[in-house]
């Protein structure tokens, strides 16, 4: 049986059309099960509906994080999700939630990991001054934009680079390593001892 993703998302959801495609063309053996927004109106629900996809609004606005983390958990249980990929979702996730997927929620994040965790990181890249950046791929933890790293990306900065140019770029490589990240969980091909996210030997990737 296909295993099932589903994926928690906020606004435009290209990194989930990223993963759609790859389930479509058959590069990632799996289905999207769900897609759940906490914004009403997101573009990425109406990109799921599209592709016949349920699309799921469970808003968060005035909610305590721990109850709406719970309705999350139902929701996604209801849909029997085995991953669930956060692709912009732009909320912290309670331990409520963490515990009740272990080393089974990645989010990608579009900076090279311990740098410019949180909002906005690629202004925080230019603003900085870093030559190189990139996006990564990791398992959720219970601390932001934290837990252990799967897979990187490096994306050079530009002289003439402006936040909207060099998250262009990095957009592009996180479309391409979500997936293989995804692809190597689903696989069973990676374990994780400590922070340290190590290729099982002779797993088949
Ligand atoms: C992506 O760049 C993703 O890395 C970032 O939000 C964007 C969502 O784009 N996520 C974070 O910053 C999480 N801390 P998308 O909706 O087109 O996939």
């Amino acid at each position: 049986m296909k295993k099932r993703i589903a994926i928690l998302l906020s606004g435009r959801g290209s990194n989930f059309e990223a993963i759609a495609r790859n389930v479509a063309s058959g590069a990632l053996d799996a289905e999207i099960a769900v897609v759940i927004s906490n914004r009403p109106g997101a573009a990425g629900l109406a990109a799921a509906e599209k592709l016949g996809i349920p699309a799921v609004t469970i808003p968060s606005r005035g909610m305590e994080r721990e109850a709406y983390d719970a309705l999350l958990v139902e929701e996604l249980r209801r849909h029997r999700a085995d991953l669930v990929c956060l692709a912009g979702f732009m909320r912290f996730l309670s331990p409520v939630f963490v515990r009740a997927f272990p080393n089974r929620v990645l989010n990608i994040h579009p900076s090279l990991l311990p740098s410019f965790p949180g909002l906005e990181a690629q202004r925080q890249a230019l603003e900085h001054g870093v030559k190189i950046s990139g996006c990564t791929v990791h398992f959720v933890d219970e601390d932001l934009d934290h837990g252990p790293i799967i897979l990187q990306a490096a994306v050079a900065v530009e002289d003439g680079d402006t936040e909207a140019t060099l998250s262009a770029r990095i957009l592009k490589e996180e479309h391409r390593i979500y997936s293989e990240a995804i692809r190597l969980v689903l696989a069973g091909a990676v374990r994780v001892e400590n922070r340290r996210v190590i290729q099982n030997r002779g797993a088949r990737v």
